[in-house]
């Protein structure tokens, strides 16, 4: 059975999901898009950040992948959710170490700022990066437990 990824996008990133959806599904993953139906300059990045990281956090989705323009704010509203662990990629170097160290369960990236094909790039790379677990494992384990403010 082929993966399922869950994606979105808002309306700056909009062009770029329908490209990274396309790209996946040609590439035989089972894609749920949680953008909205058409590009609405409307549509906030929090909203799509959130729908993807709670989908994540409740273990419907093992992996999903956000674009918003830049990614940042798409990824800060992504890692709100607990168990998120939401990373904006530039390169794909950056895509490898986020697999490796930081296990992230969600791909980020900016439509405005990334390339189509750097964003194929990046998600090859991070779609078959294995974490590298030992040491960094504890590590994640820290992130879900904040000293309380
Ligand atoms: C929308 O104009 C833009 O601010 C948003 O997509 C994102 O880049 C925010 O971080």
């Amino acid at each position: 059975m082929s993966e399922k990824i869950i994606i979105a996008g808002d309306h700056a990133g909009y062009e770029m999901k329908e490209h990274v959806k396309t790209y996946l599904l040609q590439k035989g993953f089972d894609v749920v898009d949680a953008s909205a139906p058409q590009l609405d300059p409307a549509d906030d990045y929090p909203v799509f950040g959130f729908k993807v990281a709670k989908a994540i956090a409740k273990k419907e989705f093992e992996r999903g992948i956000l674009m918003c323009g830049t990614g940042i704010g798409i990824s800060i509203a992504a890692n709100r959710y607990r168990g998120v662990r939401a990373a904006l990629c530039t390169s794909t170097e950056l895509a490898r170490m986020s697999r490796e160290h930081n296990n992230a369960n969600v791909l980020v990236m900016g439509g405005r700022t990334t390339t189509k094909k750097d964003a194929e790039a990046m998600v090859d790379t991070w779609l078959t990066t294995p974490f590298s677990g030992e040491r960094h494992a504890r590590r994640l384990g820290l992130l879900d437990e904040p000293p309380q403010q």
